[in-house]
């Protein structure tokens, strides 16, 4: 079978766990030269790229050239009542998720693909979670714009629904529950897996007439 991604290099920014992890090793199989970065990498052959930290942007574009194709699964989630919000949770879920995107544009020499991570929040107003919904609405937009912006590399983002990636762990025994409830909200009547998101992503790499879209993988939760 042909690897989709043979000759390709790929960097997968959050590349160390949960779906970022997944992405590589698929990236990986499908042929590509992967490099996975972390904020806070536990050794020194990982990459680190903390996309609060512009230099560090910087310099692993420096260390790392020209590449092909640019995942950005960062996150750093932040959920509370309005009344007790502190504003820098805010502004550092803000630039994980968007002003980050913007600094890998600028440093790195992507030759493809740039792919941002949303989420389904975005769409689905709910107490307490504004700041996840409105970055990940905006990551969106980003893709769009970013899209003209490097054109003729093609710019889009996954918004996930609800995937049981490892995210969900600190749940405990809730979780399960967690898990059913969002099941049965979706049209699919499950909620989602790793390999659904990866499926998603692999496809983006290597759809060459497809860019500023935001894929939507959530089962069709309405
Ligand atoms: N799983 C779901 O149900 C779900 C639903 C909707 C959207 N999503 C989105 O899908 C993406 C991946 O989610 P996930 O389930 O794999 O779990 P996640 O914990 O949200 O993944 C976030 C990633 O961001 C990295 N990260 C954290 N702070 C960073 C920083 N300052 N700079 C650069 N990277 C940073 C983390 O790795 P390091 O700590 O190693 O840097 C981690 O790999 C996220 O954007 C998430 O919002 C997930």
């Amino acid at each position: 079978m042909t690897e989709r991604l043979a000759n390709s290099t790929v960097l997968v920014v959050g590349g160390a766990q949960r779906l970022g992890a997944a992405i590589a090793a698929a990236a990986h199989a499908e042929g590509a030269h992967v490099t996975a970065s972390s904020h806070a990498p536990r050794d020194e052959t990982m990459l680190r790229i903390d996309l609060l930290d512009e230099a560090s942007v910087a310099a692993a574009a420096e260390q790392v050239g020209p590449i092909d194709h640019v995942i950005s699964t960062a996150s750093m989630t932040y959920s509370a009542p309005i009344g007790d919000m502190e504003l820098t949770r805010v502004q550092e879920a803000i630039a994980a998720k968007l002003t980050g995107p913007l600094l890998l544009a600028k440093h790195f020499q992507i030759r493809k693909s740039l792919t941002l991570f949303s989420g389904q929040v975005a769409w689905r107003p709910g107490s307490g979670t504004y700041t996840t919904g409105i970055t990940n609405g905006a990551v969106a937009f980003a893709a769009q714009h970013l899209a003209a912006e490097l054109a003729p590399v093609r710019v889009n983002a996954i918004s996930p629904g609800i995937i049981d990636s490892g995210l969900w762990d600190g749940r405990g025994a809730e979780k399960a529950e967690f898990l059913s409830a969002a099941a049965s909200r979706t049209l699919v009547r499950r909620t989602g897996t790793v390999g659904d998101i990866v499926d998603a992503v692999l496809w983006l790499l290597s759809a060459p007439f497809v860019t500023g879209e935001t894929l939507r993988v959530d089962g069709g939760r309405g």
